[in-house]
């Protein structure tokens, strides 16, 4: 099986630069903090620039699990998180679209 651990990423200006992806894993995109890959059918990871914002991104999504708004949580490793992979459109698109979002 693959490795995405050999994936290699690296802070950049607005987001961060993906220097090396030796698998085949597909880049879903970009953020300031890290890059995320398709995986499998359900899950994707996100690498990390440097392991405090896994840790910390880890740490939030953990804390709204309860939440069906948002991905579940597999596992926090030193620079990644495994997720649930979820299609559709970004929230910031959707809400551009004129959907909404409970306050709740
Ligand atoms: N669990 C997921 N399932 C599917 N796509 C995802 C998932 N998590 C992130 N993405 C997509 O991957 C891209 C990068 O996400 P990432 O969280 O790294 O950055 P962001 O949240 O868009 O931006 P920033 O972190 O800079 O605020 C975005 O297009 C986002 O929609
Ligand atoms: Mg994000």
């Amino acid at each position: 099986m693959e490795d995405f651990k050999s994936i290699c990423v690296t802070e950049g200006i607005k987001k961060v630069d993906v220097i090396k992806n030796p698998t085949s894993f597909p880049l879903i995109g970009k953020g300031a903090q890290g890059a995320v890959f398709k995986i499998s059918s359900d899950k994707c990871v996100k690498i990390c620039a440097k392991p405090e914002f896994a840790a910390k991104e880890g740490n939030v999504l953990k804390i709204a699990q309860e939440s069906p708004a948002i991905p579940r949580l597999y596992e926090v490793g030193h620079n990644y998180i495994i997720m649930e992979y979820l299609e559709g459109p970004t929230l910031f698109q959707y809400l551009e679209s004129g959907g909404s979002y409970p306050k709740n």
